[in-house]
Formats: structure tokens, C-alpha cells, sequence
């Protein structure tokens, strides 16, 4: 353990700026008061490499005055400072069996019971740079014969400014589609030309299926339920227990019985919900309690 306030970090090429344990705790509890990511001791060079940049930004000296800055105008850096933090990992049919279920059996499951609403609501609640939803997008197009006449939206939300606006655009390099099968890239995709010769761009068919916006998880949710289905994969991992319970209990309010909840891979609910059911791998139904 260093002393407190002992210069404890810096990396090389960038020793000029040095992170004490006090400024390091004290980010930690600012990230962790205003987007539940409750970060390890073991996140250090992490928060030093996400963060050195928005000190040179700045044009800032030192790490203790980015966190006097944060004290201080909250509201002016917390954008930067929580985009600069988010881990933002994702991939198109990142775990594909819960697409292959949404396929096979919630979609269908929703159109044989036809409640005569013909709605159906999906929230994606860490979109990141918008290859899940995409990925939902595709599914529902797919079936889009078994819901015929149906009003069908998806909300795709996440903390992080900068990701979403990637996702807005839905414009992505070639790469990033590797995990897409060529058919599908072929019917949603189309191949950019000059400078963005590279890249493809999501079709308006699944772009009219999205809105994307900004939402805290952490904060009030200005969505309107029920959802039929909610995406909330590889972000409670970020939280605490504490953190998830809370979270979940407000979640199955905006579910009925029978809706599907999808985790990620290693996310669960023992111990934090006892309104869901556990049905498949990481997959959710809200029971009736
Ligand atoms: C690892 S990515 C997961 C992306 C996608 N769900 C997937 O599984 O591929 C986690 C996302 O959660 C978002 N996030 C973290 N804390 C959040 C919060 N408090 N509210 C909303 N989104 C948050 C991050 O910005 C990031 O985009």
C-alpha cells in the first residue's frame, strides 16, 4: 500500500503526471457516485491511462488538479469524465444464442399469443457503439413476415455520449462486421464509397427500428414500459450487489410476467432478483411475483 498522497503511479512516456492513493480513491467514489461503476484497486492504471488524456486535454499539471476541477464544476467535466471511464466492449452477435432465442422463441411466443395490442417494445439499456441493437435490428427484420402489422420499437440507451453517437451514425469499418454472416451484410449494409470506402453503413430499415439516447442507469429512466424484451448485458458487472438489486427491482416494474430480460455472459441474478426466472443461459423471465 502506498502513503497517502505518495506519488504512486506513473507510466512511461507519460511520468510527468503521478496519481496519489487519495486522488485515486477520490475518483473512485466520484465514478462510482455518478455512474454505479464501482472500480477495483486493481482499475489503477486503467483510470490513469483513461484519464492522463483528459488532463493533457485540459492542458491540466497535475492529477490533483483534475480532481480539484471535478469537485468543483461537476456538471461541465462529468460528460468526459464518465465517456473517459466507460469500457465499452462490444461486438455484433456479441453471445449469439440470445439473438438465436430472441429468434426462435420470443418472437414467435409474441405473435402466437397476439394480445391484440400488436405492440412490441424492446430496450437495449447499454447499447454502447450500437452493434447490439443493430443485432436486435437484423433479428426483427428477419421475422418481420411473423410480425407483419405490428408496431415494433427499440430504445438504445447508454451513459456514454460519444459511443451512442457512433451508434446514431451506424457507420462502421469493415472489420468491425466480421462477426456478421455475409448474407446479412449484403441485405443491411451498404459498402460506403470514396472517403468512406472502408466502411458500411447500417440500412434505413434497421436505423427507422432504433432511438438512441442518452440514459444513466444511475439516474431517473424517461422510458415508458412495458417491455416486452430488455437487453442489459456486460454493464451490471461494472456495479455492486447494492447497486444491481436496485436496478433490477426497478427494471421488473417495467416488465410483465413473461417478458424476457437477456444478461451477459457472466452476469447473474442469484441474490439480487427474485422477480425473474432463470430459463436458458444468462436468459430472464419476469414471474409473476
Ligand atoms: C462493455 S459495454 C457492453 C455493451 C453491450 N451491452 C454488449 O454486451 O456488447 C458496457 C456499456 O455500459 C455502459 N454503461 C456503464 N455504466 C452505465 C450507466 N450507469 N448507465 C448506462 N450505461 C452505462 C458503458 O458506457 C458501455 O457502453
Amino acid at each position: 500500500m502506498n502513503a497517502p498522497n505518495a506519488p504512486s503511479i506513473a507510466v512511461a512516456g507519460t511520468s510527468d503526471y503521478a496519481l496519489t492513493d487519495a486522488q485515486f480513491n477520490r475518483i473512485r467514489e466520484l465514478v462510482r457516485e455518478h455512474t454505479g461503476i464501482a472500480l477495483s484497486e486493481a482499475k489503477r492504471q486503467l483510470v490513469y491511462g483513461r484519464l492522463v488524456r483528459r488532463l493533457r486535454a485540459l492542458k491540466l499539471e497535475s492529477f490533483g488538479e483534475y480532481v480539484a476541477l471535478l469537485e468543483r464544476d461537476m456538471e461541465s467535466e462529468l460528460e468526459e469524465f464518465t465517456n473517459a471511464i466507460t469500457t465499452n466492449l462490444t461486438s455484433f452477435f456479441r453471445e449469439p444464442h440470445h439473438f438465436e432465442y430472441l429468434a426462435s422463441d420470443v418472437l414467435p411466443r409474441i405473435a402466437a399469443a397476439d394480445t391484440g395490442a400488436r405492440r412490441i417494445r424492446l430496450w437495449c439499456c447499454a447499447a454502447s457503439t450500437g452493434e447490439e441493437p443493430y443485432s436486435i435490428a437484423i433479428v426483427l427484420r428477419e421475422s418481420q413476415q411473423l410480425l407483419h402489422g405490428y408496431d415494433i420499437k427499440l430504445l438504445a440507451t447508454d451513459l456514454d455520449s460519444a459511443v451512442l453517437a457512433t451508434g446514431s451514425s451506424g457507420v462502421y469499418d469493415a472489420e468491425r462486421l466480421k462477426t456478421v454472416s455475409g448474407a446479412r451484410v449484403a441485405k443491411f449494409f451498404q459498402k460506403g464509397s470514396g472517403a468512406l470506402i472502408d466502411r458500411f453503413r447500417v440500412q434505413d430499415e434497421l436505423r427507422k427500428l432504433i432511438t438512441f439516447k442518452q440514459l444513466n442507469l444511475m439516474h431517473d429512466w424517461p422510458v415508458r414500459g412495458p417491455f416486452d424484451v430488455i437487453f442489459c448485458r456486460n454493464v451490471v458487472i461494472y456495479f455492486d450487489k447494492e447497486t444491481q438489486r436496485a436496478l433490477f427491482a426497478r427494471m421488473a416494474a417495467l416488465q410483465r410476467p413473461g417478458d424476457i430480460l437477456f444478461l451477459g455472459h457472466s452476469e447473474s441474478l442469484y441474490r439480487v432478483s427474485d422477480k425473474y426466472d432463470l430459463i436458458g443461459k444468462t436468459i430472464y423471465r419476469r414471474n409473476a411475483s
